[in-house]
């Protein structure tokens, strides 16, 4: 085991929640309960030093599943009586967060080729993307939703200022106005079909599109390995469909854009963040469009010392030691560096690795970065940040 790797499994044990019927590493800190994305990621690590953890941290991702396909972006095992008082719900909170489970189920299988597991889970996960291609996909237009902020797993991120034109205070208050922002979906018992119908929040994504479309892709790679031939087809057909969306429908001739709709109101969020970079991970993504993405990534986003930032630094609302609102995180530049290589960009994605492996070894594990001055803020120790030993051990020799 490399130094690094060492440090990131010690990291992760450290955050290790156990129960008799449930496994999971926390984010880290102030964080005690299990998250859908942050859980993802973590299996995408332990698969190289821990897969039997790995495999338990997925399956009790799968234990507060509704029939409806529905996973919640928090389980609270621990104390799954006082999600009542938060949530208005026994056991989780009643929203999603970005659809990316498939493929660490894949990227699990590809280290231990554990067929069982994948037969179990497949269900489980045919029911979840279901669900999200249907009920999430309200408008039948291959591109699905998120209903709050919070689903986005970019919390405060200056793409949802236009939620609250006007009002100044969402900088300060935005924690007290987002728990508020679900008391609507308390009053409809949490019925996902009737908060698509309702919600004042509504946006079809670039990143969690894209991620949406490679994580199909993953289902039909886990349908082949279980023979399941027709069903790989119908996922691989999904996946382009998705694919084909994101490409045609949020490109506006420059950059990949968000779409708002809410009732009759269609509207775009074109804001500088790196979701704009999510479509570099899409196999058919256009030469032009490449060509623009990555003159945008290397104007406005990498003249900082140690980018990603999370907003561009020309943004009126970039704030360096913010959350969301151009601080630099790990797993957003995981799937730049991935997206890099897939377009073959191999020196752009070796210097961003390069820099990324620099940052979390000189400052730490940390929840997030000053992108000028490379200080660690918010929690320590914290579990996601580990990515790096995944794209070390992904890193092609050449691409
Ligand atoms: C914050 C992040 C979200 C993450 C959670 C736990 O809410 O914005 O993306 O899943 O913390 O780390």
């Amino acid at each position: 085991m490399t130094d690094l790797e060492t440090k990131a499994l010690e990291t992760l044990q450290k955050n290790r929640v156990e129960g008799p019927n449930f496994w999971y590493t926390r984010p880290g800190g102030k964080y005690k309960h299990q998250f859908f994305w942050d859980s993802c990621c973590h299996a995408l690590v332990l698969r190289h030093l821990d897969p039997t953890f790995a495999k338990r941290e997925l399956h009790s991702l799968f234990r507060f599943q509704e029939p409806s396909g529905f996973i919640p972006h928090i389980s609270a095992h621990i104390d799954p009586w006082l999600s009542r008082f938060y949530w208005g719900r026994y056991g989780s909170s009643g929203l999603i967060q970005p659809p990316i489970v498939a493929e660490s189920v894949w990227a699990l299988y590809e280290v231990d080729h554990d067929k069982a597991f994948l037969r179990e889970l497949y269900p489980k996960l045919t029911k979840y993307y279901e669900f999200i291609l249907t009920v999430r996909d309200h408008d039948q237009d291959h591109l699905f939703s998120y209903i709050h902020p919070w689903e986005s797993g970019w919390d405060q991120s200056i793409e949802w200022e236009f939620a609250f034109q006007g009002r100044q205070q969402f900088g300060r208050q935005w924690r007290t106005r987002f728990w508020l922002m679900t008391l609507p979906f308390r009053r409809l018992k949490w019925d996902q079909e009737a908060m698509m119908r309702t919600a004042r929040f509504h946006v079809e994504t670039v990143d969690g599109n894209v991620l949406l479309a490679l994580n199909l892709s993953a289902m039909a790679s886990i349908a082949k390995a279980l023979g399941k031939g027709s069903d790989a087809s119908k996922w691989h057909e999904q996946a382009k469909q998705v694919e084909k969306a994101v490409l045609t429908d949020l490109w506006d001739g420059d950059t990949f854009v968000d779409h708002y709709l809410v009732g009759s109101m269609h509207d775009i969020i074109k804001k500088r963040t790196p979701a704009m970079f999510f479509p570099l991970l899409l196999p058919s993504l256009k030469k032009e469009q490449k060509k623009k993405l990555i003159a945008h990534l290397v104007n406005e986003f990498m003249t900082v010392s140690w980018p990603v930032p999370t907003a561009a630094p020309s943004e009126p609302h970039f704030n360096p030691t913010a959350y969301w609102r151009g601080t630099t995180w790990v797993n957003v530049n995981y799937y730049i560096i991935r997206g890099l290589w897939q377009q073959k960009e191999k020196e752009l994605a070796k210097d961003l690795l390069d820099l990324t492996t620099r940052l979390v070894t000189r400052s730490g594990f940390h929840e997030y970065y000053n992108p000028f001055t490379g200080e660690g803020l918010g929690v320590n120790d914290f579990s996601w940040s580990t990515l790096v030993v995944d794209l070390l051990k992904r890193a092609p020799t050449s691409v």
